[in-house]
């Protein structure tokens, strides 16, 4: 194995941060490929609880460089804010995390222009951390990169075109931006203090993947967010699935040997948009308390309902997913009866396949499962699970199409079973 893609496989929030943590146990090199401090990985080492945003999670393993990639979009007060808390809990994170030149940086308008869209009719619920913005600068050419931050005339130029872009607009709606000379110091500041590590990445993953070492890339959000193959418009601004781990790492198609999909036992989503399966009764409310479904990155309560096999076919497909890691299945205990979306209806036909839009129209086709009672949180094989919860996976599986490789029962990284 030399390039391993993590994606998730659902609207994000499907436990990431443990599997990947788990996963790159034996890596070298970890890699995020897309977004920025939109994500949040909340990881439980040795009881103690550790909530990234931009740092990949494989920061946790001591041997690893961990790499932001070129597609992300970087906040430098966030990244050096989650460099100091890394460093000062022992993990030297200044020393082996590194940035892309080509990233793009989140400015301070970018948040402003969030957050002022949020506020008005129409809004998608975006975590507010200025990430489409920050996009759409970079697709209309006028972004500032990480690279720039080596230069400080070349930063003020970019700085002062994207300000001359978007003041305007900010004024329109009674906001104001700071002045460019302000942030042009500011961020001249978090470039000093990033100094060394801002790197071509595309060179430095290259170099590694020549030597033979393990590469992780660990994708952020999840599928159903993708802007191209997600429920637009209610999606995130970058290629969330693994394809995007080739632009967004600077790496080739050829390069990926595997693709784990990480998906829950069930479905959550956060923010606005189409929701087939979510369960606005009791038992979503049951779900949302036990599973702690609250947002890393917001704190809002995630929306909660059963999984979704459209969703998760689909996303098996379009991630090309050679297996699949579930988590949370503990979380399903003390259910009586537990369903599985096997098709919609819409108008009166039965749907097998996610439709492209309209998905707020479709009622869900459930299969009925009987549950389980039994605590799950000290099962490490699967055959020691309860017979009904093996049938559930099982059923999981048939229906996905890709073997089910890990199964989570709990929060803590020993709380997997390997398949
Ligand atoms: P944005 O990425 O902040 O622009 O938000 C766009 C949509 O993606 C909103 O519905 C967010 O709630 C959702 N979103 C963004 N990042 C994450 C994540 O890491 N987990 C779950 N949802 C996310």
């Amino acid at each position: 194995m030399s390039v391993m893609v993590v994606v998730g496989a659902q609207w994000g929030d499907e436990g990431k941060g443990k599997v990947v943590d788990l996963l790159t146990e034996n890596a070298d090199v970890v890699v995020r490929y897309g977004g920025g401090a939109n994500a949040g990985h909340t990881l439980v080492v040795g009881g103690a609880k550790v909530v990234l945003h931009l740092v990949p999670s494989g920061v946790l393993h001591k041997h690893t460089t961990c790499v932001l990639g070129p597609g992300t979009v970087i906040d430098p007060a966030v990244l050096l804010e989650e460099l100091r808390v890394l460093d000062e809990k022992g993990f030297n994170a200044s020393s082996r995390v590194f940035v892309s030149d080509r990233a793009h940086l989140v400015m301070p308008h970018h948040k402003v222009i969030d957050g002022l869209r949020e506020a008005r009719a129409g809004a998608i619920g975006t975590t507010k951390r200025g990430i489409g913005p920050c996009y759409e600068d970079k697709t209309g050419r006028r972004g500032v990169r990480a690279g720039d931050l080596r230069d400080r005339r070349k930063l003020e130029a970019r700085v002062r075109a994207a300000h001359e872009a978007w003041a305007p607009f900010v004024a329109s709606l009674g906001e104001k931006l700071p002045p460019v000379d302000e942030i042009v110091a500011n961020y001249e500041a978090f470039g000093k203090r990033l100094g060394a590590q801002i790197v071509d990445a595309s060179a430095l993953i290259g170099a590694a993947e020549r030597e033979g070492k393990r590469i992780v890339c660990e994708g952020a959000q999840g599928t159903l967010l993708d802007l191209d193959h997600g429920t637009y418009p209610f999606v995130t601004s970058s290629t969330t699935i693994s394809g995007g781990a080739c632009a967004g790492a600077g790496i080739g198609p050829t390069s990926i040997d595997e693709v784990v999909g990480i998906t829950k036992a069930y479905a959550t989503r956060v923010g606005g948009g189409p929701f087939p399966t979510e369960l606005d009764d009791e038992t979503g409310e049951s779900i949302r308390r036990i599973g702690g479904e609250f947002g890393a990155t917001t704190g809002r309560p995630r929306r909660c309902g059963w999984m979704d096999m459209l969703a998760l076919r689909y996303a098996v497909r379009v991630n090309g997913m050679t297996s699949l890691a579930m988590t949370k299945l503990d979380v399903l205990t003390g259910f009586a009866k537990i369903a599985l979306c096997v098709a919609y209806e819409r108008d009166g036909k039965r749907l097998d396949e996610l439709p492209y839009d309209d998905l707020d129209d479709c009622t869900p086709v459930y299969e009925w499962h009987d549950g389980w009672t039994e605590d799950l949180g000290a099962v490490r094989a699967f055959a020691a699970l309860p017979e009904n919860a093996k049938r559930y996976v099982a059923r999981l599986q048939e229906l996905a199409g890709v073997p089910i490789a890990w199964v989570g029962v709990g929060p803590d990284r020993v709380q997997t079973i390997t398949r």
